[in-house]
């Protein structure tokens, strides 16, 4: 669901070459199959599943979500299962427990999967994109596969796409999609949005406020922006067109997207300011992304398909950077 704007595309026009071929096999035209829209959904509350294994594993799951850090954090008491680097929760980005539109929603993602994921190159289950947040945003390591916690998440996860299948296309995933600045996105401006909107909350140091102590296992009252408890330099909020539209739809916290209160610029630009400061690295960033022309024209890491440098694949213009891959896209399609 909350798949670039660049991966839905692809993926459209991927359906739309199946269609096209299907037609041109069957001699006869159809028109390509509407994706369903859907706009309200109508999912069981899991306090009143049953009391078995698969209610059970749901409600561990949604505590799972919105307690992260009390479960599998770094500050746990059984090393074993200090599977995340920081004391984030899911739920600190995915809004509500996942049911926030436009607060990265995870209601209908399951149905998606497995899919397609550009940044390996492999068919990816729920289970690998669960651990892919795991070992980006939450800078920790994979929940392992025969994991209780894995099997939690992931039947979380199947209850939140109840009803809907995987055509739809759920209005509300991912985290808005403003118009790209015609100019690269300004931290130091981005500076002053911060100061003035963000910092009573994340602190001038972005490192948020803790729950209880340091070494406690309780998480943020509010999560850190940057520094060594924060989400990696692979993650997908580190992506300047994610992270501004997160920030313009849900903040100051408690923000709803159909009532935003930064201006769009300012969105960017104290995205950019939050993108500059320093985090933990994620290794083998090079090898995301194998075909790099599936590459988010917002990943701030090498190597590219086009010429542009990572500067501007971090902060923008972005539109150059997408005419040009336009250009080496439809240039790999005539040499086939
Ligand atoms: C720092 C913010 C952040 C945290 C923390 C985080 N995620 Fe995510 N998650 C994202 C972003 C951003 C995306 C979309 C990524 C993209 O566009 O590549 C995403 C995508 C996903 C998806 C795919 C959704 C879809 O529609 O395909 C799932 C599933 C998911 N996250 C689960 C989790 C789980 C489970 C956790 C906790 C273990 C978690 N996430 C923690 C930011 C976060
Ligand atoms: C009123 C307090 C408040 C203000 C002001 C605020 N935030 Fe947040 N922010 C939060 C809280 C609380 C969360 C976690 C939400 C949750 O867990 O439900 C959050 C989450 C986030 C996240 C995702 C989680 C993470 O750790 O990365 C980002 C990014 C973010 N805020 C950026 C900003 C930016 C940028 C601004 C200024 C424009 C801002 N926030 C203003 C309270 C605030």
């Amino acid at each position: 669901m909350a798949m670039s704007q660049f991966q839905r595309i692809t993926t459209l026009l991927g359906g739309l070459a199946v269609v096209l071929f299907a037609i041109a096999a069957s001699g006869q035209t159809a028109p390509p199959r509407p994706r369903t829209p859907v706009v309200t959904w109508n999912i069981p509350n899991v306090d009143e599943l049953p009391d078995n294994e698969e209610g059970r594993l749901a409600r561990y799951g949604r505590s799972l979500l919105i307690a992260t850090y009390a479960h599998i954090g770094p500050n746990v008491s059984d090393p074993a299962i200090r599977y995340a680097g920081n004391n984030l929760a899911c739920a600190n980005c995915h809004l509500d427990g996942g049911l926030k539109k436009f607060g990265l929603l995870l209601v209908g993602a399951y149905a998606d999967y497995p899919a397609y994921s550009s940044r390996t190159g492999e068919v990816a289950t729920i289970e690998d994109r669960i651990n892919n947040c795991m070992m980006r945003s939450m800078n920790g390591r994979a929940l392992p596969k025969d994991s209780r916690q894995l099997a939690a998440l992931s039947t979380f996860l199947k209850v939140l796409s109840t009803g809907i299948n995987k055509d739809a296309d759920v209005i509300g995933h991912g985290a808005g999609s403003m118009p790209l600045l015609t100019r690269a996105a300004d931290p130091d401006r981005g500076r002053h949005v911060y100061v003035q909107h963000c910092a009573e909350c994340h602190g001038e140091n972005g490192g948020g406020i803790r729950e209880g102590n340091a070494s406690d296992a309780l998480g943020y009252l509010v999560p850190p922006l940057w520094g060594a408890d924060s989400f990696n330099d692979g993650a997908g909020m580190y992506r300047l067109i994610t992270i501004a539209n997160f920030v313009h739809s849900n903040m100051p916290n408690g923000v709803n997207w159909a009532d935003p209160l930064l201006s769009e610029t300012d969105a960017w630009d104290v995205a950019a300011y939050v993108v500059s400061q320093s985090r933990p690295p994620k290794a083998d960033l090079a090898a995301d992304f194998p075909d790099r022309l599936k590459k988010p024209v917002d990943t701030p890491y090498g190597p590219y398909a086009d010429h542009f440098s990572e500067a501007q694949h971090k902060y923008g213009p972005f539109q150059p950077i997408l005419a040009e891959d336009r250009q080496l896209a439809s240039e790999q399609q005539t040499a086939k």
